[in-house]
């Protein structure tokens, strides 16, 4: 009998014999009140942080909540495939990690745990320009696993050449460029504790470890790390790109180029003119914005502008196997997967990170067959009850 991601479940109820207790919530959406109970204020409020009041994060779950799937009977979903090109790769489902940076305030073992953990279920890891772990250690802790390569795009053209050198080096094969955060959004959480990772140089990685950065430093890392910060945060981000600049990163990119955080459709066809591969329609987890629109009312207006010339893909507020669902029928071709896999990192490490895994496709798998479909492809606006936006 094939292998589905939903015999999951029959692994926990034992198969038959006894079944073992997980040792993490099943329901997704649970896993950020257990974060928030175990894990201390500062990294807590990092992670479940958002901008302003909190007014877009709150949006983007209810955006997806609005939305209800009507299941059809009696379709032969006996056997069924999750495997969905995305950028000329073959997935095994339309499923990649997030981007998420300074993983170490999570767990000790960051972005190597999580990376190992998505390996092993073949779902694409999404390295943040911000790890706290070198972009050549993680590709290592992957071997061969499919791998992408997330920009934060600063002002040094040449710590981005290098940085996008170093990555193609390591085998990271898609580059996601996020263009929401040329500025960190305001944050009460992390405000109010005066807490930010990168002032004690978290997060930080790749640029230590750079030979552009570190040409720009009057001493080495380890002598004046102060320094370094300084320079760091100086160069971080960049507020007066425009579109034209783009053509430098296609220059010294071979690989297929998505930009993260759009969210209006003509932002859509300006990436299609500047000859991206794709986008990701996202608010970054409501961080940057408050009283944005939710991600899941851009998705539709972006999709019906670009999708039929570029990859739409999808993230914000992304919890559960249904969320999954009703982002591809409102026009993703795959979503990225943010807080609930750190979550999962934070409160049990690598595990932790496969359990979330483990149990997101396993419910998308179900929630597929239990709506009559046999695989992502055929889903469509059709099986939503109606599109509210
Ligand atoms: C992020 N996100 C992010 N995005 C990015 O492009 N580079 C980064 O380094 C980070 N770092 C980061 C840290 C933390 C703690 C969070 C929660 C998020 C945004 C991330 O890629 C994604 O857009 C959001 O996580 C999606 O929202 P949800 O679904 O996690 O709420």
């Amino acid at each position: 009998m094939a292998q589905h991601r939903a015999d999951f479940q029959s692994e926990i109820y034992g198969n038959g014999r006894a079944g073992a207790v997980p040792r993490l919530p099943t329901d997704l959406t649970r896993l950020e009140s257990l974060a928030e109970h175990r894990l201390a204020p500062g990294p807590a409020g990092y992670v479940a942080g958002a901008a302003g009041d909190g007014s877009t994060a709150r949006a983007n779950r209810a955006a997806l909540a609005r939305r209800r799937i009507v299941p059809r009977m009696l379709r032969d979903v006996h056997e069924r495939d999750l495997t969905t090109e995305v950028l000329g790769r073959t997935l095994p489902a339309p499923l990649a990690l997030a981007p998420v940076g300074v993983l170490s305030i999570m767990h000790p073992d960051a972005e190597r745990a999580a990376a190992r953990a998505a390996a092993a279920q073949g779902v694409p890891f999404t390295l943040s320009s911000a790890s706290s772990t070198p972009l050549e250690r993680v590709a290592e802790a992957m071997g061969d696993a499919e791998r992408w390569f997330q920009l934060y795009w600063g002002k040094d053209r040449e710590v981005t050449r290098s940085f996008l050198a170093r990555a193609a080096g390591a085998g990271f094969t898609v580059l996601v460029v996020t263009l929401d955060t040329p500025m960190v959004g305001w944050r009460p959480r992390d405000l109010d504790q005066a807490y930010l990772p990168f002032l004690h140089g978290v997060g930080t990685a790749n640029y230590f470890t750079d030979p552009a950065f570190r040409a720009g430093l009057a001493k080495p890392v380890h002598e004046d790390p102060d320094a370094a910060v300084t320079h760091f945060l100086g160069l971080f981000g960049d507020t007066g790109h425009t579109w034209p600049d783009l053509a430098f990163i296609r220059e010294h990119w071979d690989g297929p180029i998505v930009l993260k955080g759009i969210l209006h459709p003509d932002d859509a066809r300006l990436a299609a003119e500047c000859g991206m591969d794709g986008v990701v329609v996202s608010n970054h987890g409501g961080r940057q914005v408050a009283g944005s629109v939710a991600a899941a009312d851009a998705l539709p207006r972006v999709a019906d502008a670009v999708g039929d010339r570029l990859t739409v893909l999808f993230d914000s507020g992304v919890r559960t196997g249904d969320d999954v669902f009703k982002a591809l029928a409102l026009g993703a071709r795959a979503v990225l997967l943010g807080r609930p896999y750190v979550y999962g990192l934070g409160l049990d490490g690598q595990q932790g990170v496969d359990h979330v895994l483990r149990c997101l496709l396993a419910e998308f798998d179900l929630t597929l067959a239990l709506s009559g479909h046999a695989g992502p492809a055929t889903v469509s606006r059709a099986d939503l009850s109606e599109d509210p936006a």
